[in-house]
């Protein structure tokens, strides 16, 4: 089996990739033996309300890059009132460096099934949506045979298992745009619109999908929802450091001596899991970008904090999508900038005029410095730009792809300069 990516952690700390290359992905059989669709069981014996109850005291957040809690998102779409609800599980995955939601598509699809089917029981959806990204074909074919195989077994369907609960899951394919991760812009892509996010509020769980109250929570959040169900929110909690429960698929990418991917508890500094996982840095440490191409730059005094929720937020940083890029000393920072200024002229959707503007006007700047022709007033102007888009740009894309210009000119101003 090959999932483009070497698993580090040990099996004895897995939740989430305990059955990951151990089970058939495509034999929903091997899934049922290994304990699958417990959880779906126990949930349908449950009331609803209980049922998000047992996932807000959790404390599972969500693990698309945003944080939020996923109890709290599913009591809004609960509440509302409305003839048609909806789940989509978010499989876009566009953020570079990030592949754990391909990992645990390809490696066990009905665990995220199992989870999207009780997220639909709580709320109330009666038809829902995996979107994902359109490159990503085996995970495609492995959702869309899974999805089949549960049919078969009324996990989906009319009456799931003998309830008066029916429910409907269909894929749909993404085009490969980075902004259709973010859900505003998703949803507009399933109704068949051009991918542009929207103006918010409303915020989707109460107007989504034509119109109608929809939650969409990323893979890993919903692959985490049928082990709590199956084992109980106090389980969860007692996983990792208090405030920050659960396990957390990191990917190590970039100048590490062994890339792969780390299943985890928060209580792990960055440092820990370059070292302890991907065996240390190919070359001296200079600095490491987490959680994709938005991402903050850690330098190496920052790499040695816990990656809890209280303590980033402490740092006002994010780990995103926890992916964790290593750049060794050999790495120009310069050249690191300019490929991320490219990634965003080319992903910057162009909708809002400060991220379409601002994203090919860093581009710009970043060649300046790639010739050697940039100034101080270039970076004055670099930063100038950078905070104007953090305020004013419409969605995440444009607010979150400074991090690592404005980062970059903390730590390495002199070096930029130089260059
Ligand atoms: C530009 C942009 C791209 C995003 N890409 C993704 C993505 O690929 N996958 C994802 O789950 N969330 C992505 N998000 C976050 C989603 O908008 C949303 O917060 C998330 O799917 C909610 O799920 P969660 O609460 O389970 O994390 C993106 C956000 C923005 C602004
Ligand atoms: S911030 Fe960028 S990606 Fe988001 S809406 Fe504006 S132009 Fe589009």
């Amino acid at each position: 089996m090959n999932y483009n990516a070497k698993i580090l952690s040990a099996d004895k700390d897995h939740v989430l990739l305990k059955n990951v290359g151990k089970i058939d992905p495509m034999s929903i059989d091997a899934y049922l033996k290994a304990g699958g669709y417990e959880g779906l069981k126990k949930a349908l014996a449950m009331d609803p309300k209980k049922v998000i109850d047992e996932v807000s005291d959790s404390g599972l957040r969500g693990r698309g890059g945003a944080n939020f809690p996923t109890g709290r998102k599913w009591t809004f779409t609960a509440g509302a009132k409305a003839d048609q609800k909806y789940i989509i599980c978010n499989a876009d995955e566009g953020e570079p460096g990030t592949v754990k939601d391909r990992v645990l598509m390809e490696g066990d699809p009905h665990q995220m099934i199992e989870g999207i089917v009780i997220g639909a029981y709580a709320i109330g959806a009666t038809k829902g949506f995996v979107y994902i990204r359109g490159e990503y074909r085996k995970s495609i074919a492995t959702i869309t045979k899974a999805i089949a195989d549960a049919e078969k077994k009324n996990f989906l369907g009319k009456g799931i298992l003998g309830s008066k609960f029916d429910f409907e899951l269909r894929v749909v394919e993404g085009g490969g745009a980075y902004v259709c991760g973010d859900e505003t812009a998703l949803i507009e892509s399933i109704e068949g619109k051009r991918g542009e996010p929207r103006m918010k509020p409303p915020f989707p769980p109460v107007v989504g999908l034509w119109g109608k109250p929809t939650i969409v929570n990323n893979v890993e959040t919903l692959a985490n929802v049928p082990h709590i169900i199956k084992n109980g929110a106090a389980w969860f909690t007692k996983k990792g450091p208090a405030g920050s429960p659960g396990t957390k698929i990191f990917m190590l990418v970039g100048d590490v001596n062994e890339p792969g991917v780390v299943e985890t508890t928060f209580d792990h500094t960055p440092k820990d899991i370059v070292e302890k996982f991907g065996k240390g840095v190919d070359g001296g440490f200079k600095f490491a970008q987490i959680g994709g191409s938005s991402g903050n730059l850690f330098t190496a005094d920052m790499m040695t904090n816990p990656m809890t929720y209280e303590r980033m937020a402490e740092m006002k940083v994010s780990y995103g999508t926890g992916s964790i890029f290593v750049a060794n000393e050999t790495r120009n920072v310069v050249e690191f900038l300019s490929t991320v200024a490219e990634f965003f002229e080319h992903e910057s959707c162009g909708k809002c005029t400060p991220c379409r503007e601002g994203t090919h006007r860093i581009s710009q700047i970043m060649e300046k410095f790639e010739f050697g022709e940039g100034t101080i007033s270039d970076l004055d102007l670099l930063e100038e730009l950078a905070l104007v888009m953090k305020k004013a740009s419409l969605c995440g894309c444009g607010q979150a792809c400074v991090n690592p210009f404005l980062d970059a000119l903390k730590n390495f101003k002199g070096e930029i300069l130089a260059n």
